[in-house]
């Protein structure tokens, strides 16, 4: 089948873009709960997101980024916390993604902010955007399907997404883990995942109170399974917190929060006027097999 008329049919719902957890078979996704064609059904919980991570492929009870974090990392994100990076991100999705029909898929989302913001970007071009979003992360998936109600959310992990093959146009992978192979099986042939990771001085000043010997992140490889590198690039500038709430929102967001007590976070959020932000934004396309 022609690549345009199978992606007119995953849209149209005629093939199922939503694989069930425990069979691999397409789930029907048009009515609650969503079912395969095997009797396994699976509930919409009241915010309109489906719980397609089976208990048994569960690591622990609640993988995942908790609560606080995901909303530290609300509170940061509606401060505007990243916005060169969420602009640089929507900027490279909409020149790289399809005319007409988009598929945009964000693999460990989050609370959602990015799926949003480059939803909204490609919406602005007169595309036609379905936008759906996964995370291993029950509460990240419960913020982030509350605010974002244009898009659809599914609670997976990103190393087993239970998404169709050759579905996505445009992928987001932004400080999430998840599988090459996966990510690589999901992707359309002249489809593109935008991978962002934190450059080697992200943060630098709050590791070094963090750390005794605070070292630089290493950069993300240059070689993944089933892709390859299309562009590669590094984002800095500052980041200004507008408020202590605001610095203690990027404290609690991060791995940080783990090293500090809540009255060292406290102080330290008092004098966090601004942080260093490093961004490498890598463009991945499928490798010719
Ligand atoms: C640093 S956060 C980034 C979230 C979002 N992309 C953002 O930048 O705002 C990492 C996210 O990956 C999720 N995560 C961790 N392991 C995962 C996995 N195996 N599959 C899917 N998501 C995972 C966490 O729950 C968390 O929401
Ligand atoms: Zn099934």
């Amino acid at each position: 089948m022609p690549g345009y008329l199978l992606h007119f049919r995953i849209l149209t719902g005629e093939i199922k873009m939503w694989l069930c957890p425990l069979c691999g078979e397409g789930l029907n996704s048009n009515s609650a709960p969503w079912r395969c064609s095997n009797g396994h059904s699976f509930d919409m919980s009241r915010r309109g997101y489906v719980n397609l991570l089976p208990v048994h492929k569960k690591a622990s009870k609640a993988p995942g980024d908790n609560k606080s974090m995901i909303s530290a990392r609300r509170c940061f994100h509606a401060n505007c916390g990243f916005a060169p990076l969420m602009d640089r991100i929507a900027q490279l999705a909409v020149s790289l993604a399809p005319e007409g029909d988009v598929m945009l898929y964000d693999a460990g989302c989050g609370e959602g902010a990015y799926l949003a913001f480059v939803r909204e970007a490609m919406v602005s071009t007169r595309r036609s955007v379905k936008a759906a979003g996964s995370d291993i992360s029950k509460v990240a998936i419960d913020f982030a399907a509350k605010q974002v109600t244009a898009a659809q959310f599914v609670v997976a992990s990103s190393f087993d997404l239970p998404v169709a093959s050759d579905t996505a146009d445009i992928i987001l992978q932004i400080f999430a883990p998840g599988d090459d192979t996966e990510l690589c099986r999901i992707l359309r042939n002249d489809g593109t995942v935008i991978h962002v990771a934190p450059g080697e001085n992200h943060l630098l000043s709050l590791k070094q109170v963090a750390y005794d010997i605070p070292r630089p992140h290493a950069l993300p490889p240059d070689r993944r399974n089933g892709l390859k590198l299309l562009s590669r690039e590094r984002l800095q500038f500052t980041l200004e917190l507008v408020s202590v709430e605001h610095a203690m929102a990027l404290i609690n967001m991060t791995p940080f929060t783990w090293r500090f007590s809540e009255a060292q976070k406290q102080s330290l959020a008092q004098e966090l006027n601004e942080a260093e932000g490093d961004f490498v934004i890598s463009v991945w396309k499928k490798a010719d097999k």
